[in-house]
């Protein structure tokens, strides 16, 4: 197979991560989740006491920060300063300050760095926000998933109950406001799809068929 590159982007919730593990397995390829590097940014700064929009005392603490990404056991396990904070970085407190660090641009300069570090001479399914604009603009293969507000509420809910965590559909429902409006008004590397993206209401659909939409697209490409 020659190298490919895969961008998936779009809102919480629209079942990116999904459909990037379903590909990544299927093609044996990385799959990079880069919304995991900003909630990890954000928990150092929740636990330092630092607030989250403050761009002078972000850009300082980023500068100091290691987060570092291990694939080695067929998942992807994120690392701050050498603590596995993979679970820790779930909390609506934590997806919250990961949308507001992510305005920043000194926070997003770093983390795209060690994104386009990671996908250099190989093939990866990357998912965010900015991979198809951004990121990695010369992707072969751009996705740009949506979904309405209701239904992505409703999957982030039936998930995040699955993990035993103690939500409601309402506060999800404010959560993922939140972020979408945060995401797609920053002046930065905006949630936004790209113009040669291809864009999926999956409101609709099931994982199954989003999985297929998007495959035979990749085989067409190959
Ligand atoms: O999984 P979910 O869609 O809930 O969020 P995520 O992908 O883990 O991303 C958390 C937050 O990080 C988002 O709300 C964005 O503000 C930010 N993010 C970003 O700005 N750019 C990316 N490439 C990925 C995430």
């Amino acid at each position: 197979m020659r190298r490919i590159t895969i961008a998936i982007d779009g809102p919480a919730g629209a079942g990116k991560s999904t459909i990037a593990k379903y590909i990544s397995q299927t093609l044996g390829i990385t799959y990079l989740d880069t919304g995991a590097m900003y909630r990890a940014v954000a928990l150092k700064a929740i636990r330092e006491g630092v607030d989250t929009r403050d761009r002078e005392k972000m850009a300082l603490l980023v500068k100091n920060i290691c987060i570092r990404i291990d694939f080695s056991e067929g998942e992807q396990r994120v690392f701050l300063d050498n603590e596995d904070v993979s679970e820790k970085i779930r909390s609506a407190q934590v997806s919250q300050g990961a949308s507001d660090v992510a305005t920043i641009p000194e926070v997003r300069l770093k983390m795209v760095e060690l994104q386009r570090a990671i996908a250099k001479g190989k093939s990866v399914v990357m998912d965010g926000r900015d991979i198809g604009t951004y990121v990695l603009p010369d992707s072969e293969i751009k996705i740009f998933l949506t979904a309405s507000l209701e239904e992505r509420t409703r999957r982030r809910y039936m998930e995040q109950v699955s993990k035993g965590m103690d939500v409601s559909l309402d506060e999800v429902r404010k959560g993922i406001e939140y972020r979408d409006k945060n995401d797609s008004s920053r002046d930065f590397a905006p949630l936004a799809k790209a113009r040669d993206a291809i864009e999926i209401d999956t409101t609709h659909m099931t994982v199954e068929e989003v999985a297929r939409k998007i495959m035979g697209f990749i085989e067409r490409f190959q």
